[in-house]
C-alpha cells in the first residue's frame, strides 16, 4: 500500500504546488517510485505544471477530472474503479508519474449541503453535523483508496483554504508536508494549520495512531546574502516552535528556472536538472525518504529502503 501525503499550508503562494510536482518527479526519476499527483485546488496549478492547457481542456471535456469523482461521491454513485479511469500518465517522456487532474470547479457547496441535509432528515437518529463529518471522512478516502496499491506515493496538492476537500484529504492522509516561506505570514499559516489538524482529530474522532503525521516543514523560495539574516531569524523561530527534526535541512532557493519550467509543462527537475533549484529538490526528496523511514514502523521502513 502506498502512502498518501498531503502538501498543505493555510497560506497561499508558499510553494506547495511547486514542491509537490518536483518532489513527485524526483521520487519517480531518481528513486524509481511510482507516484501519483492529485490536484485538489481549483487553481489547477499542479495539473498545468504537468500538462498543457490544450490537453487539460480535452480531458475536462471528456469528464476526466477530479470534479466528476467528487460529484459521484456526493450522489453515492462512486464505483471502485472510477478513479483509475480518470488518472492520466504524465506525458513528459518519463514513466512512474501520473496525475489525477483537478478542475476549476471542483464541487458545488450548495449541492453537498442539500444532499447531506436530506440524508440527515431521513435518519432521525443522526444530526446534520454527524452526516457531514462522516461524508468528509469518506470522500477522499473512497476516491483514493482504490489507487493505493498502484503507487508508492500519492501526493495531494491542497488549496490554500481549509475547505471540504482539504479537510477530507487531511483525514485520509498518512502524512502531511508543510512548505513555507521564511516569513511571518507563512509561519502563521503553519500554526493555523496545526491548530486545524488538532481540531479535525477531535471532531472526527480520529484514532491518534491513524492521524496524519507531520513529515516536515520545507522552507521554500529562500533568498541569500542581503535578506539572509532576517530569514534565518524566522527559521530559528520555526525550529524552536516545532521539533527541530521536523524541519528539513534543505531549503529551496529562489530560482527563476523553477517558475520558468511551468512554461514547458514540466517540473524544473525534469526540464532543467542542473539548476540550483533542481539540486535542492533532489536533496529534499532524499531527506523526505529518510524522514519517512524514521516515522514508519520497521516493516514499512524495510520496504522503503528496498525501493530506494
Ligand atoms: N524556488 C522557487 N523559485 C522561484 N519561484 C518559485 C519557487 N517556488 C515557487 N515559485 C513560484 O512561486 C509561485 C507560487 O508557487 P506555488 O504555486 O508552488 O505556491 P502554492 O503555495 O502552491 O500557491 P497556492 O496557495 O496559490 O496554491 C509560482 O509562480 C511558482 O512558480
Ligand atoms: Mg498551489
Amino acid at each position: 500500500m502506498g502512502y498518501l501525503v498531503a502538501t498543505t499550508n493555510m497560506k497561499g503562494g508558499v510553494g506547495k504546488t511547486t514542491l509537490t510536482v518536483n518532489l513527485a518527479a524526483c521520487l519517480a526519476k531518481y528513486h524509481r517510485k511510482r507516484v501519483l499527483v492529485v490536484d485538489l485546488d481549483p487553481q489547477i496549478s499542479a495539473t498545468l505544471s504537468l500538462m498543457s492547457p490544450t490537453d487539460f481542456a480535452k480531458i475536462r471535456k471528456d469528464k476526466g477530472t477530479l470534479k466528476h469523482l467528487i460529484q459521484k461521491a456526493i450522489t453515492g454513485d462512486l464505483g471502485y474503479g472510477d478513479a483509475k479511469e480518470v488518472v492520466r500518465s504524465y506525458a513528459g517522456n518519463m514513466g512512474g508519474i501520473d496525475i489525477l487532474p483537478g478542475d476549476i470547479d471542483l464541487y458545488n457547496d450548495f449541492l453537498v449541503s442539500e444532499v447531506l441535509y436530506k440524508k440527515a432528515v431521513r435518519n432521525p437518529e443522526r444530526n446534520f453535523e454527524s452526516v457531514w463529518n462522516s461524508f468528509e471522512d469518506s470522500l477522499m478516502h473512497n476516491i483514493l483508496n482504490p489507487l493505493k496499491n498502484t503507487y508508492d506515493f500519492i501526493f495531494l496538492d491542497c488549496a490554500p483554504s481549509y475547505n471540504l476537500v482539504t479537510r477530507s484529504s487531511l483525514v485520509c492522509s498518512d502524512f502531511y508536508l508543510i512548505p513555507s516561506k521564511a516569513e511571518p505570514l507563512s509561519y502563521i499559516g503553519m500554526q493555523l494549520l496545526e491548530r486545524q489538524v488538532k481540531k479535525l482529530v477531535e471532531t472526527h474522532q480520529i484514532d491518534p495512531k491513524k492521524q496524519a503525521q507531520l513529515i516536515g516543514i520545507v522552507f521554500t523560495m529562500s533568498r541569500s546574502i542581503l535578506a539572509g539574516r532576517y530569514y534565518k531569524q524566522v527559521m530559528k523561530r520555526v525550529r524552536q516552535e516545532f521539533n527541530d527534526s521536523q524541519v528539513f535541512k534543505t531549503s529551496v532557493p529562489m530560482d527563476v528556472s523553477v517558475s520558468r519550467a511551468v512554461d514547458s509543462f514540466k517540473p524544473v527537475v525534469l526540464s532543467d536538472p542542473d539548476t540550483t533549484g533542481s539540486k535542492a529538490f533532489r536533496a529534499v526528496a532524499q531527506e523526505f525518504l529518510q524522514k519517512l523511514q524514521s516515522l514508519t514502523p520497521t516493516a514499512q521502513s524495510v520496504r522503503l529502503s528496498k525501493l530506494e
